[in-house]
């Protein structure tokens, strides 16, 4: 599938019931991980307009920026460093309400309010994360964290 989205209007769950199985006819057949990552992160900024949303990759123990759609942003993350590193490290997804309250946030932007990280698991070990930055404060919560999980599961990354 390489046509134009749909994008739907009304709130935040209509909108990833709308782009969600557009998602999974996107990657659907393609076997490229660097492509599905791109299309991935070009569909949700297109569906929710997010400041930054993107992916970063486990690369010799370390996180490596990937495809993303936003303002450029950090290259390499440490494990335990940042929100990315402190998801990688505890290997779960972390909300941050403020980011200027979360102690060590990497700042790539100073407009960046909040922000939520959901971890990407192949075999049980975390490969990358998927990263969600909104200049709103508190603006991510439950609700993200089950479709964004929903999406990264997707991806079935060997
Ligand atoms: N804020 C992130 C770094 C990545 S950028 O925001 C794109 C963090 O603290 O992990």
């Amino acid at each position: 599938m390489s046509d134009d989205l749909s994008i739907a209007t009304g709130n935040k769950i209509e909108m990833y019931q709308s782009i969600i199985p557009q998602i999974a006819a996107l990657i659907e057949g393609e076997q490229d991980l660097i492509a599905n990552l791109a299309n991935v992160a070009a569909a949700l900024k297109e569906q929710f307009g997010w400041w930054w949303v993107g992916f970063y990759l486990v690369k010799n123990n370390e996180l490596v920026l990937g495809p993303f759609q936003g303002p450029v942003a950090c290259t390499r993350i440490h494990k335990g460093r940042g929100v990315c590193g402190a998801a990688w490290q505890q290997e779960k997804t972390i909300i941050v309400p403020d980011v200027e309250k979360f102690p060590g946030h990497i700042a790539c932007s100073s407009l960046s309010k909040s922000e939520i990280v959901v971890p990407i698991f192949s075999q049980q070990q975390v490969v990358g994360v998927l990263d969600v930055d909104s200049e709103v404060l508190n603006f991510f919560d439950a609700t993200d964290e089950r479709y964004l999980k929903e999406i990264v599961d997707l991806l079935k990354i060997k």
